[in-house]
């Protein structure tokens, strides 16, 4: 193994102990059993549209998403990572060097001034189907505020089943994807915004 291989190798252990670490001490946040496999992380990546305009990663945890991200053309400077967690948002300021990491929490996403320059996809990971519903209204409301016409929204979830369809206000439905490569299995789900559904 060369070296380069091996220190990507290292960080992606570190990450996986991490998240794990996270897991224990608060599951309900993290709201997983394990990261989300590279064939998710692939898969969610390869919805992100080409073009301007800055993606947002919501809940990177160990960054196996953000890795897929770059690994899929997006630019360093092009991505902002929202990061609850000290401890996880430690782990992906030394794995992602220049990457604008926030620590903050998604329900305040207008206020990190990421309204500065047009949003291309909004990239979740959260665990929405365990966050209380006031909160993952909050949160869809907040991502709404950041988008503009053609905002990409893409969100994964255990739930093989069901939509966040009503609950994203001024998002329509795009697309879904299984991903059976993954510990359980996902689905994601892409949303396109459409503003003029917003009555
Ligand atoms: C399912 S895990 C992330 C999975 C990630 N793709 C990986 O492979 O590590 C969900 C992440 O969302 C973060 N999170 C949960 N609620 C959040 C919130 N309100 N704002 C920002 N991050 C949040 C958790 O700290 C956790 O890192």
């Amino acid at each position: 193994m060369n070296e380069a291989n091996e220190q990507s190798l290292n960080k992606h252990t570190a990450g996986y102990w991490r998240f794990m670490r996270e897991f224990v001490r608060n599951p309900r946040q993290i709201g997983a059993i394990c990261p989300s496999s590279p064939f998710l992380a692939r898969r969610m990546a390869s919805l992100v549209p080409g073009g301007d305009g800055v993606v947002v990663e919501l809940g990177p945890g160990g960054g196996a998403v953000t890795a897929a991200l770059l690994n899929h053309g997006v630019a360093t400077q092009d991505l902002v990572l929202v990061e609850r967690s000290a401890a996880l948002s430690a782990h992906l300021a030394k794995r992602f060097p220049g990457v604008h990491l926030i620590q903050g929490d998604a329900m305040h996403l207008s206020r990190f001034g990421i309204l500065s320059r047009p949003v291309r996809a909004v990239v979740s990971s959260l665990p929405l189907r365990s966050l209380p519903r006031s909160v993952v209204r909050q949160i869809l409301d907040q991502v709404a505020l950041i988008s503009g016409p053609g905002t990409v929204f893409i969100q994964f979830s255990y739930a093989l089943r069901g939509s966040y369809q009503n609950m994203a206000h001024g998002f329509e439905r795009d697309q879904a994807h299984l991903v059976w490569r993954n510990l359980p299995p996902a689905r994601i789900e892409a949303f396109r915004f459409q503003p003029r559904n917003l009555q």
